[in-house]
């Protein structure tokens, strides 16, 4: 099965100190996913987005930037999704909420995600994970119910993911896992049931207008 991790980051700023702090958090976890997921992270620094919002479906057929219309195909071979934000004002990144605005929610949805927040900070994201729950849901990648946040996430990790002296290794790993184990449990829940029933045979993607998603006229 497949997992990509969306690295909610594309600050190139210093201070504030250390540079960006979520490619130390995304390695953490990504070496975690690998035991189950075939994973890609996905870097929005590796996808610059044009200063005006298009989303992907606002272009003609065959005329999206190369780079989106990779990206959409990635989003829908995927089985599941990791999405690690940083806290930005008590919120989820804008640069992972502006990516994701990027695609139709028919490439994400009836697949799992996982919440991950970190920030440098002692509160780890919390105050953003609770509006992602609302976001992925709207995506239709219903969150597990497990969430992973790192407080302090400069002095847990080193550059490269790995935990940092007097760090506790089987902690961080009891905690990720539950993370990632509901993950892999629903992902292949989810798998196995868009073999045996369509799910857009029976809620048909939403593709002319957001209209589409009204309550009939009173
Ligand atoms: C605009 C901005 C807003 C921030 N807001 C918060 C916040 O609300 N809570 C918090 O704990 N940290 C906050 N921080 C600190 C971040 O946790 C810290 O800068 C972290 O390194 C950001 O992740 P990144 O380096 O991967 O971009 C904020 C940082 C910036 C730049």
């Amino acid at each position: 099965m497949k997992a990509l991790l969306f690295l909610g980051s594309r600050r190139v700023s210093s201070p504030p100190q250390p540079p960006r702090l979520g490619e130390r958090v995304a390695a953490f976890l990504a070496m975690h996913l690998r035991e189950r997921f075939e994973t890609q992270v996905v870097d929005p620094l590796a996808y610059p987005v044009s200063e005006v919002f298009k989303p992907a479906f606002a272009y003609n057929r065959g005329a999206k930037p190369q780079p989106l219309a990779r990206l959409e195909d990635l989003i829908r071979e995927s089985d599941a999704y990791v999405m690690l934000s940083p806290e930005y004002n008590h919120s989820m990144s804008p640069a992972l909420a502006d990516l994701l605005n990027h695609f139709p929610s028919s490439a994400f949805s009836f697949k799992p995600s996982l919440i991950a927040t970190y920030s440098s900070g002692q509160w780890g994201g919390t105050r953003a994970a609770v509006n992602m729950r609302s976001f992925l849901a709207e995506l239709g990648c219903l969150p597990v119910s497990a969430m992973v946040h790192f407080p302090s996430a400069d002095q847990v990790f080193a550059q490269n993911g790995e935990l940092l002296e007097g760090q506790d290794p089987a902690r961080w790993e009891r905690y990720a896992g539950r993370g990632v184990e509901q993950l892999y449990w629903w992902a292949a829940a989810a798998s196995h049931q868009r073999q045996a029933i369509d799910p857009f045979g029976l809620s048909p993607a939403f593709s002319r207008t957001p209209a589409e998603r009204n309550a009939p006229e009173a």
